[in-house]
């Protein structure tokens, strides 16, 4: 953290395609501001890589490119949500997808008197996705996220976070399947971008712009509101 540190329940969502940056940004956003990321990707993979009968069942979808039950999702991050780490506010990644997973989210948000501080859409151009995502890779030990071309590592397979050299390449991130995926953005969570600029918490940032331009669009939308 950099002394940015927020002191109010602070709530961001994160909206856009495969490969438009929402786990890069909300890394960065985590560090400056202290918030934590949630994203339902992660803890997915997670259910999948343990096992979990919830695990077995989002395997076969999240290969596909299409999205895991509302049910599914919906459990496991209410369940994150309990944690006491997460008790003055996150910045969602990948969550929500669907018109009901952003009713639910209200909901549960009201319970405890909360609200969605911002939705930050990344506009982003379809066709540079596919190229994005198929350089990507993650360190395996610490989780940051790098790319062949954008954002390599100073020394190849060596993490600048960590020091970390078990680098990872996600089972969907090849070509076929991140078209399913961008599908399923256009036809099941693109609507939300409606729906949050009807609740007056829309934003939209360019996000074909550098790393560190996008990053400098959202500190100063974060900011603003934890202001
Ligand atoms: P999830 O893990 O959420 O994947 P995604 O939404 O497809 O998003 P990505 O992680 O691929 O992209 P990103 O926007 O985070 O981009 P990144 O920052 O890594 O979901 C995976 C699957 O889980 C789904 O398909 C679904 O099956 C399931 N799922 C998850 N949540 C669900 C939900 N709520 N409901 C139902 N199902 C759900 O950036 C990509 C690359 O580009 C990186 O290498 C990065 O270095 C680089 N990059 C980033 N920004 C820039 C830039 N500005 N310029 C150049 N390069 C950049």
């Amino acid at each position: 953290m950099d002394g940015s540190t927020i002191t109010k329940t602070v709530n961001v969502i994160l909206l856009g395609p495969p490969g438009a940056g929402k786990g890069t940004q909300a890394r960065m956003l985590e560090e400056k501001f202290g918030l934590v990321q949630l994203s339902t990707g992660d803890l997915l993979r997670a259910a999948v890589a343990s096992g979990s009968e919830a695990g077995k069942a989002a395997k076969a979808v999240m290969e596909s490119g299409g999205l895991v039950s509302d049910e599914i999702v919906l459990a496991i991050l209410k369940d994150r949500l309990g944690d006491d780490d997460v008790k003055s506010g996150v910045i969602l990644d990948g969550f929500p997808r669907t018109t009901a997973q952003a009713e639910a989210l209200d909901e549960l948000l009201k319970e405890t008197g909360q609200t969605i501080d911002a939705a930050i859409s990344l506009e982003v151009d379809d066709e540079a996705m596919v190229g994005r995502i198929s350089g990507r890779f993650t360190c395996g030990a610490c989780g940051e996220g790098y790319h062949d071309d954008f954002k390599p590592t100073a020394v190849a397979g060596v993490c600048e976070k960590c020091g970390g050299t078990d680098m990872k390449r996600r089972a969907d991130d090849n070509a076929e399947t991140v078209r399913e995926r961008l599908k399923a953005y256009h036809a099941q969570t693109a609507p939300l971008i409606t729906y949050y600029e009807q609740q007056g918490s829309l934003s939209k940032v360019d996000a074909m712009a550098s790393i560190d331009d996008v990053k400098a669009s959202l500190d100063g939308l974060v900011a603003g509101i934890t202001g």
